[in-house]
């Protein structure tokens, strides 16, 4: 059996909790089959040479790790300058955020060789190399370039824009023509699969052999949608964890006359938290009976805070939870609960079941992991009710949900009554199907779904 290598900028950290989707779902992946897992250390060199970093190997389980440092240089350009100031507002349709500063893609395509470089010296001739994300569409170019024949895959965890956003992108042709030295590019969604398409159709002059096969630059590309799941035996599990019950139980007791709404995310542009607290804000408004009653928790944990448009994110989201509180709050009742910190994960099933709903309602989301993690967590017999925004991946996959435009504040508010006054019912029948459909595409099934197609090109 050949071995599994997996290249992603993030690894999970088990001394921190919010890590995001991709690593959590590439841990439980990896221990499942095992093998090799590169990427950054986390760890930034102050006075570090650009484009050299040290090698840290480590034993985790049935998976070894192979970590690299960042120079403080590469550090800003690679992963808060292009990764995040340029590549990621882009995907998101943000091209408002994006900051097109020239030196940042030198840092990119310098951070990608020094993986690739590292990386090789560490490959086995018939390892299968599956790389994730944004941070690392030129890696198989780097690896092909010093020679390596090795079967690679890419995986995009987030959304891929349409062809005439992604063309904003100075260096977009060569981003794309990178990812055809891969034998297989996955994406999240099928609309990322159409953008794709048409990109290829209309920038390039490959030819489309099929609805998943695409020729040009000499080299023949599998494409197709894998959306992401999540490992729901363990987070039922998880749920079943003294922490998870103290969580619930806690949670019970202080609001017992209360109804929740729970939102829970890193804190970023693309998760419409600014949105949601004005929907939440019209649902006090528009439907008094909330009043002294539905309170919002909203979690935002730290994210890429040196990055200009992270740090006003913040400011907007505190002066907004400020004035629905000083507008609407009692001294015994404050409707939003907001918190700027992560939850241990043991302790996130607890939160989810408490919630009467779950708001997810960003405005552009790959997939959206914790939509799926709230169905996993619920009790079958008195089921949260998810709403859940059109714009998310997940929401190809979840029709069962309340799908809301977030963009459209009365709507969403008026979704949230909905979801507030759903009969039993209808709750459980809602939770049955949504948690049907997360059990038959959990995150065993992606994995497995990737790596057969891979070894069959
Ligand atoms: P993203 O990958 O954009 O961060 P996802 O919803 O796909 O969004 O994945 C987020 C992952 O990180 C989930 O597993 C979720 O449980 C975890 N997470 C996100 N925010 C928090 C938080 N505030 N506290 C604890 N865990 C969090
Ligand atoms: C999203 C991205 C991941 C990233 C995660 C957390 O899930 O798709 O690649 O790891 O957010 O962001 P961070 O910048 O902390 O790695």
């Amino acid at each position: 059996m050949s071995r599994l290598v997996v290249v992603s900028n993030r690894l999970a950290d088990p001394r921190k909790t919010a890590s995001g989707g991709l690593a959590v779902a590439l841990g439980q992946a990896l221990q499942a089959s095992g093998g090799l897992w590169f990427g950054w250390s986390g760890k930034v060199v102050e006075d570090g040479t650009p484009g050299e970093g040290d090698v840290h190997l480590q034993t985790a389980g049935p998976v070894q790790l192979a970590t690299v440092d960042l120079s403080r240089e590469d550090h800003d350009s690679y992963y808060l300058g292009y990764s995040n100031g340029v590549l990621w507002p882009v995907f998101h349709y943000r091209l408002d955020l994006a900051d097109f500063d020239a030196g940042f893609i030198g840092g990119y395509r310098r951070v990608n060789q020094m993986f690739a470089h590292k990386l090789a010296a560490l490959l086995r001739p018939d390892d299968v190399i599956w790389v994730h994300d944004y941070h690392l569409i030129p890696l198989a170019a780097e690896l092909r370039n010093m020679g390596c024949q090795q079967r690679m895959g890419f995986f995009l965890h987030i959304p891929l824009p349409p062809p005439l956003i992604l063309a904003a992108v100075p260096e977009h042709e060569w981003l794309m023509r990178s990812l055809f030295a891969y034998d297989l590019v996955g994406f999240q969604s099928e609309a990322d699969v159409a953008h794709f398409s048409r990109y290829v159709g209309t920038e390039t002059s490959a030819d489309i052999l099929g609805e998943h096969e695409f020729r040009a630059f000499g080299k023949t590309l599998q494409v197709q949608a894998f959306p992401i799941g999540i490992d729901v035996d363990e987070f039922t599990a998880l749920g079943r964890g003294q922490e998870a019950i103290d969580m619930y139980e806690q949670m019970r007791d202080e609001y017992s006359r209360r109804r929740l709404l729970l939102g829970v995310e890193r804190m970023d542009y693309s998760k419409g938290l600014p949105q949601r607290i004005k929907a939440f804000r019209q649902l006090l408004q528009n439907y008094p009976e909330n009043l002294g009653s539905a309170t919002l928790i909203q979690i935002a944990a730290p994210s890429r805070e040196s990055v200009d448009a992270y740090a006003a994110l913040r400011q907007e989201l505190e002066s907004l939870c400020g004035s629905v509180n000083g507008d609407f709050g009692e001294l015994d009742w404050m409707p939003v609960r907001y918190i700027h910190r992560s939850v241990a994960r043991k302790r996130l099933p607890g939160l989810y079941r408490a919630a009467s709903v779950a708001l997810v309602t960003p405005l552009r989301d790959g997939m959206n992991l914790v939509a799926k993690e709230f169905i996993a967590a619920q009790d079958p017999e008195d089921p949260g009710v998810l709403v859940l925004s059109r714009f998310a991946g997940a929401a190809e996959q979840m029709r069962d949900a309340l799908l809301v435009n977030p963009y459209d504040t009365t709507r969403t508010a008026e979704t949230m009554q909905r979801a507030l006054q759903m009969p039993l019912e209808e709750r459980q029948r809602r939770h049955r199907a949504l948690l049907q459909q997360i059990r038959e595409q959990d995150v065993h099934w992606w994995r497995q779904r990737f790596l057969n197609a891979l070894n069959a090109v």
